[in-house]
């Protein structure tokens, strides 16, 4: 089976992408290469911006995932007008000429981010999205783009996924575990500006495997799909990493508090996915941290550009007047 993974040289497809070619997939990638090209060499790579695309280009593709665009809030604020062409209206164009090329099933990363700042209920795919971002505003914009494209013939997966982390060949430190296992090996001090918001935390491979249930799913299931491996506290997230740190690299941590305002606090009901996909998420904050001590040595160059999307965001994109 052919799949076209649009965004794939990122940091979820660069986890993704082995585990297809070991089911045996035929992948080809498309990317602009921001953060560079760590896919194993048997993947077809294309450099190329998913606007250059034409219905020629994705025929004889089964499945088209969307794994691109900006992937954080401080990108999209940093040029909100880039992030609506590139997280709404890219998979809105990708989608369409997916199902007009007679592909069968397109993939959308979108983000539980749509859910903006809710007070304590566990949001499902139900709930009221709304969110006051361009991060969020265009992820949903994204989503309700491709999703209204799914018909009998074109079934459309569209996920919303909670933070990621863990280690992938392609690797990021500006997401909340992540972030904070890097801050607690430099400064011994793991900062928490907020311990009572809730995030949504993705394992990498608990992403994957997300990623081969929908493709591997029956032809005629599309939908919404909250993603996550569990919902946690940000005040958790610090004392599981802090634990993690001690426990396996024998570092001591201290733990500093803030009580700043954020603009986004959710958690997310899987059952759906469970359900529907037969999504039974494997990891948690602890087994993400014995993760990333086991994969150490390859991101030790911490302050490695590559590895903040925002720093390399900022040396491609002239910042916008609306930004400030
Ligand atoms: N990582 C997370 O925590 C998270 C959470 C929720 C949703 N998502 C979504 O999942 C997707 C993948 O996230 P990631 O962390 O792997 O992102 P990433 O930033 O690591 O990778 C994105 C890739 O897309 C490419 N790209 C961007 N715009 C493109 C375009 N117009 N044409 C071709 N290539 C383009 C970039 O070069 C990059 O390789 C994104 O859509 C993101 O919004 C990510």
């Amino acid at each position: 089976m052919k799949i076209l993974i649009a965004g794939g040289a990122g940091y979820i497809g660069s986890v993704l992408i082995p585990k297809l070619l070991e089911r045996g997939y035929d992948v080809s990638v498309i990317d602009l290469f921001w953060f560079g090209n760590h896919l194993p060499g048997e993947v077809s790579v294309l450099r190329k911006d998913i606007f250059d695309l034409e219905v020629g280009d994705v025929k004889g593709y089964e499945t088209v995932i969307f794994l691109a665009g900006l992937s954080n809030d401080p990108m999209a604020e940093f040029s909100p007008s880039k992030n609506f062409v590139y997280n709404a209206a890219a998979p809105a164009y990708l989608g369409y000429i997916a199902k007009k090329g007679g592909v069968h099933r397109f993939i959308y990363a979108g983000s539980c981010s749509v859910y903006g700042y809710t007070v304590n209920e566990l949001y499902d795919e139900t709930s009221p999205a709304v969110s006051n971002y361009p991060y969020g505003i265009s992820k949903l914009q994204g989503e309700q783009a491709v999703i209204q494209m799914k018909d009998k013939d074109f079934s459309v997966i569209a996920f919303r996924q909670g933070t990621v982390s863990g280690y992938s060949p392609r690797m990021r430190l500006d997401l909340v575990v992540n972030t904070m296992f890097k801050t607690a090996l430099i400064e011994k001090t793991i900062t928490v500006n907020n311990p009572s918001i809730w995030r949504p935390v993705l394992g990498i491979q608990d992403a994957a495997s997300a990623y081969i249930r929908a493709i591997e799913a029956n032809g005629d299931i599309s939908g919404i799909f909250n993603i996550a491996s569990g919902n946690y506290t940000v005040g958790e997230i610090g004392d599981l990493v802090r634990n993690g740190i001690r426990e396996h690299l024998k570092i001591d941590v201290r733990l500093a508090i803030n009580h700043i305002q954020d603009y986004r606090n959710y958690k997310v009901s899987i059952d759906k996915a469970r359900k529907v996909l037969s999504f039974h998420p494997k990891q948690d904050v602890e087994s993400i941290v014995k993760d990333l001590v086991a994969n150490l040595d390859k991101f030790k160059d911490f302050d490695n550009p590559r590895y903040y999307n925002i720093q390399v965001f900022r040396t491609l994109e002239k910042p916008e007047k609306t930004a400030k």
